[in-house]
């Protein structure tokens, strides 16, 4: 099938009111890691030690977003995205976290944010991408519970600058993934470990989480407010008792145990007792302190996990078969190639009845891409983010409220502990000379969106203020 042009996909299967756009994180695009005034984060002292990110990459140029940010935000016009999501980094605004404001940092996201608007490109802002300030690690980062006074002193600085042109926030980006990979295993930033740092993190992170919805709603209560989680979809590797019963708790860790103390319901500890071990952390109020009304959830997919019951595996008795094992096409991250885990996700999680509305706020794939020729035709990913549509419509036609599709991600960008290997982006970015090449994934999300749409972007230069 010629998927470039016959993809049985079209914009208004989706609705005039569903949001399009990319996603990125600062630490992972920014550079500029101790420019003008910026403090270090957790990601900046962790990249620097030794065997922590695969070819001892780090992010200190990375795709020099915050010297060219022009030049990307022009190409979005140029692919037509009408929406870009991007996060602060907190210790470029907050050098120490908390106290002294660093100006040339709010300059910076002003200028990002107005020549945004100006492009006709609307905003949509995290709080928290994992890139805490080094000088709050010193203090116990996450693990200490005075994290959740320093969040809201952050979040209230946000919403004071930028609130009057940033109308959609989310206050943090996938809880689960940086304190089980940060707090628990030691392989994300700030690289601790054990059960202890990680029961600390999880609660005090969900505490933060209402706490910050609340000082948005407070100072902006036009906003479109929402929180991102990643979420998976589990199956068991057999039908037996153990195995069925292994992958409800891996469910339950993954996909509940950070959504549902927001939805008010509490930790899901009948359906993984670990959970009760989190008690030793809880005070008069948390149950409700933990719950935030958001006028949206952001869903973050990619994969599938199957899983097999162990008795080796502490806490969760689970282990994971990875794709490669189970003989399955997977990408460059090892993560099972299976778009049905979107609509499976989008039923699971509409079907709390807390939620009042879904944004896939990322999706996307990392496959070896090559240039040839000048271009880069990355076939691989336009179908995977074809297929995945293709599962978004199906669940919305049957009434699941998702509004929204962000991909993952604009540019290749700085993957973590991977490193720069796996590239994720609709552009491709050769870093040694910071050289943008479309993909053909970002053609056909171009031609995708200019179809039956009068696109948000063109020619409509909504905000022509300048600070
Ligand atoms: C994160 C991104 C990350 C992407 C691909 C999500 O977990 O929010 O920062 O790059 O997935 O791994």
């Amino acid at each position: 099938m010629d998927i470039l042009h016959n993809s049985g996909l079209s914009r208004a299967q989706f609705g005039d009111d569903f949001e399009w756009g990319v996603s990125t994180a600062a630490f992972q695009i920014e550079g500029s890691h101790d420019a003008d005034g910026k403090g270090l984060s957790i990601w900046d002292v962790f990249t620097a030690r030794k065997g922590k990110i695969k070819g001892a990459h780090h992010a200190r140029t990375a795709c020099d977003f915050y010297n060219t940010y022009t030049t990307d935000i022009d190409l979005l016009r140029e692919l037509k995205i009408p929406n870009f999501r991007f996060s602060f980094s907190w210790s470029r605004l907050l050098p120490n976290g908390t106290g002294v404001v660093n100006q040339a940092g709010i300059d910076y996201y002003n200028k990002l944010i107005d020549y945004m608007l100006q492009c006709g490109i609307e905003p949509w802002v995290t709080l928290y991408h994992w890139d805490l300030p080094h000088a709050l690690e010193l203090k116990g980062g996450w693990t200490n519970r005075d994290c959740i006074t320093w969040f809201t002193e952050y979040a209230e600085l946000c919403a004071h600058h930028f609130g009057d042109r940033v109308k959609n926030w989310m206050v943090i980006n996938e809880p689960s993934v940086f304190t089980g990979a940060g707090y628990f295993l030691g392989i994300h930033a700030p690289g601790r470990r054990g059960l202890s740092n990680y029961g600390k993190a999880l609660h005090y992170v969900t505490l933060a989480t209402g706490a910050g919805g609340r000082v948005l709603r407070r100072l902006l209560p036009d906003a479109n407010i929402g929180t991102t989680f990643s979420c998976t979809h589990i199956e068991p590797a057999s039908n037996s008792v153990r195995d069925v019963a292994a992958a409800k708790r891996v469910d339950t860790l993954l996909n509940r145990t950070f959504i549902e103390p927001i939805l008010g319901l509490g930790y899901p500890v009948a359906d993984l007792p670990v959970l009760k071990n989190l008690s030793k952390y809880m005070q008069p109020g948390d149950i409700e302190g933990m719950a935030f009304d958001f006028d949206f959830i952001g869903l973050q997919c990619y994969t599938r996990e199957v899983v097999k019951a162990s008795f080796f595996t502490p806490y969760v008795g689970a282990k994971l078969i990875p794709a490669i094992k189970r003989k399955v096409p997977f990408t460059e991250m090892g993560w099972e190639v299976y778009p049905e885990t979107m609509y499976h996700i989008l039923k699971k999680f509409s079907a709390y009845k807390g939620i009042k509305k879904i944004i896939i706020t990322e999706n996307g794939a990392a496959f070896p891409d090559t240039v040839v020729n000048g271009a880069v035709n990355d076939v691989h990913r336009t179908k995977y983010i074809q297929d995945n549509l293709h599962q978004l419509v199906k669940a919305k036609n049957e009434g699941v409220k998702v509004d929204g599709y962000f991909v993952w991600s604009l540019t290749d960008n700085f993957e973590w502990a991977e490193g720069y290997h796996p590239r994720f982006g609709l552009i491709y970015v050769d870093f040694e000379i910071q050289k943008r090449i479309i993909k053909q994934s970002g053609h056909w999300f171009r031609d995708f969106l200019s179809e039956n749409k009068d696109n948000k972007n063109e020619d409509s230069l909504r905000y022509t203020g300048h600070r």
